[in-house]
């Protein structure tokens, strides 16, 4: 699978991974509107590749990091000095888009923080599957300290991941997370010593996701994310449904076949 050349992104894919890395060191890593028009165009061409590939699944899962001593620090500080409101809503806006179709890519995506991850750069990680950190990652929503409030989902995101009481305190205080308070808190997943392992450690999880049904995994990403927030009842029904999906798969043909023959699955992936 090929991908665009993107200005403010790297990318790379190696054994069915792809990498995304925001690479603007120099501000490190911002996200300008630039980026987040990157950003869209290279989630959406992705999204488009796996939506149209007859089970082929170049893709099974994504890595988003950032260049240099931070994931991402947050929207670009200098390009908000000159917006006018109506701009900043268009830009609010555009960014929810991409974390909603990083939540709908069919592949799970590990945010791979390896340093400040700091208001819309907490917010692009909580929008992933997964957030695991190097030691040397920090976490929060510092914009009441600029007059500003969340404008990348941090204010629906957040409590979701560290329950309302801990979100209020970080969103009201600004106040940064460390890696291991992160971890402890809920929002980490998984703690690495350094930017090597932790990049390692996100390979290692998608390599164990590449030998599942590639049409399951959609299925539970794609049943968590619509189970959301509602009654278990509906929750319930929701799952009965993606259970229903599921044996019309010929994965699910292979994958019981096999068991069953005591074999390895070959999944068709579709
Ligand atoms: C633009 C930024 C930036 C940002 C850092 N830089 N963060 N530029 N937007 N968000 C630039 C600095 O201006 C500086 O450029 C260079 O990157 C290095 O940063 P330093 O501050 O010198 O580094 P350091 O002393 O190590 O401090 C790191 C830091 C600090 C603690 C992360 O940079 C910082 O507090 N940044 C802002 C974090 C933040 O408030 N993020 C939330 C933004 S609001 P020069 O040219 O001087 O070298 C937000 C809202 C989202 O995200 C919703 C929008 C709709």
């Amino acid at each position: 699978m090929q991908l665009p050349v993107y200005p403010t992104l790297l990318t790379d894919i190696r054994d069915g991974v792809l990498t995304i890395t925001v690479n603007r060191p120099d501000a490190l890593n911002a996200l300008s509107t630039r980026v987040v028009q990157d950003l869209e165009h290279c989630i959406s061409a992705v999204s488009e590749v796996l939506a149209n590939d007859d089970g082929a699944w170049p893709v099974r899962g994504v890595i988003i990091t950032g260049t240099g001593k931070a994931f991402v620090a947050g929207a670009d500080i200098r390009e908000m000095e000159g917006m006018t409101p109506d701009e900043a809503h268009a830009h609010s806006s555009r960014m929810h888009q991409v974390t909603l179709a990083v939540e709908q890519l069919p592949v799970p995506v590990i945010a791979a923080v390896n340093g400040f991850a700091l208001g819309g750069g907490c917010e692009l990680a909580m929008a992933c599957d997964l957030i695991y950190a190097a030691s040397s990652a920090s976490f929060g929503q510092p914009e009441v300290g600029l007059g500003l409030v969340p404008g990348f989902g941090g204010s629906v995101r957040l409590p979701r991941y560290v329950g309302p009481g801990l979100a209020r305190e970080l969103l009201f205080t600004g106040r940064r997370l460390k890696a291991d308070e992160a971890h402890r808190a809920g929002l980490v997943t998984a703690l690495f010593d350094s930017a090597e392992e932790l990049l390692d450690g996100a390979h290692s999880t998608l390599a164990a996701v590449a030998r599942q049904s590639p049409t399951a995994v959609a299925l539970v990403k794609r049943t968590l994310s619509e189970i959301e927030g509602k009654p278990t009842a509906e929750g319930l029904a929701l799952e009965a449904e993606s259970f229903r999906t599921a044996f019309t798969t010929q994965d699910k043909a292979e994958g019981t076949r096999a068991f069953l023959a005591k074999e390895r699955p070959s999944f068709p992936g579709r």
